[in-house]
């Protein structure tokens, strides 16, 4: 009894938090934290490009810190050869057991397709990572990359479509996000030691300077409207579980949880959990 009014009261004090969902300003939700003018906000706060030469990359934070919401990003990523680029879009809490949701997108030689990796942390435990191949051709136009972070599960979207699901599982002793604020980040970067077929392909540097482009950022963080908070306790519905099915039949190219040579004394609890 004690218990259950303690974590109402808790549920309560997060609702009342009014924070409505938001339509982002770049200049009002982030700040360019480096890259010496390779990052910049443009029209009036409507576009985020980042850059990259072989001098330096460039990247952005949130201003907010924020314990659970729903986060939308319209990326359109390095066109052309963009071979040993990263662009990233996560959220990250501070600290030595931090927490964190990653997409991460690949670069590739034109043509070629880029990879979206993903990976969750929590508690300072990552090693989660699932890879995609998506359906479209990322560096054409925008598209959405959404994440769903709330009490139960995080899910993750593209243009609406879920690829990837995980669980709140601290009943089955897995940490979960559900104590630390984390901060939204993206970067452009070199990471052509890895990123590219597994660092066979080095970035081009007379293509630079490499360019990705940022917009329609939006957030919605707890309120109390229960209209506009339904992603605090969304989950997947039949629909839902079978295109997150779809994807993962045919575009997943690596999963850690049937990575058994990995684990050799067995796959992570999560994956062995229904
Ligand atoms: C790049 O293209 C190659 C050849 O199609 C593919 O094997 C690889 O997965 C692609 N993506 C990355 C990031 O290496
Ligand atoms: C709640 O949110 C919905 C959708 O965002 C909006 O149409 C409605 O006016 C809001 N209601 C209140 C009471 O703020």
């Amino acid at each position: 009894m004690k218990n259950n009014s303690l974590s109402s009261c808790l549920l309560i004090s997060i609702l009342a938090t009014l924070l409505v969902a938001s339509a982002g300003n770049f200049y009002q939700d982030f700040v360019i934290t480096w890259g010496d003018g390779r990052g910049k906000i443009l029209n009036n706060g409507e576009l985020l490009t980042l850059s990259l030469d072989k001098s330096s990359g460039s990247g952005f934070q949130s201003i907010n810190q924020y314990l659970f919401g729903k986060f939308d990003m319209q990326l359109k990523l390095v066109p052309g050869n963009s071979a040993g680029t990263v662009t990233t879009y996560y959220l990250k809490s501070e600290g030595s057991s931090w927490d964190e949701i990653d997409f991460e997108f690949l670069g590739n030689l034109s043509g070629d397709p880029y990879i979206l990796h993903t990976n969750v942390f929590s508690q300072g435990k990552g090693n989660r990572e699932q890879q995609f191949y998506l359906w479209f051709d990322p560096t054409a136009d925008f598209h959405t990359y959404t994440c769903i972070w709330n009490p139960q599960q995080i899910i993750l979207y593209v243009d609406g479509t879920p690829i990837r699901e995980f669980k709140n599982l601290e009943s089955d002793g897995v940490a979960y996000p559900n104590n630390q604020l984390m901060r939204l980040y993206s970067s452009l970067w070199n990471a052509d030691d890895w990123a590219t077929r597994g660092g066979l392909v080095k970035t081009d540097w007379s293509q630079a300077p490499f360019t990705a482009s940022f917009r329609n950022f939006g957030s919605s963080t707890s309120s109390a409207n229960s209209s506009s908070n339904s992603w605090f306790t969304q989950e997947l519905d039949s629909t839902s579980q079978e295109r997150l099915k779809w994807v993962q039949k045919n575009y997943m190219i690596y999963n850690y949880c049937t990575d058994t040579k990995r684990f050799p004394q067995g796959l992570p609890t999560e994956c062995t959990v229904a």
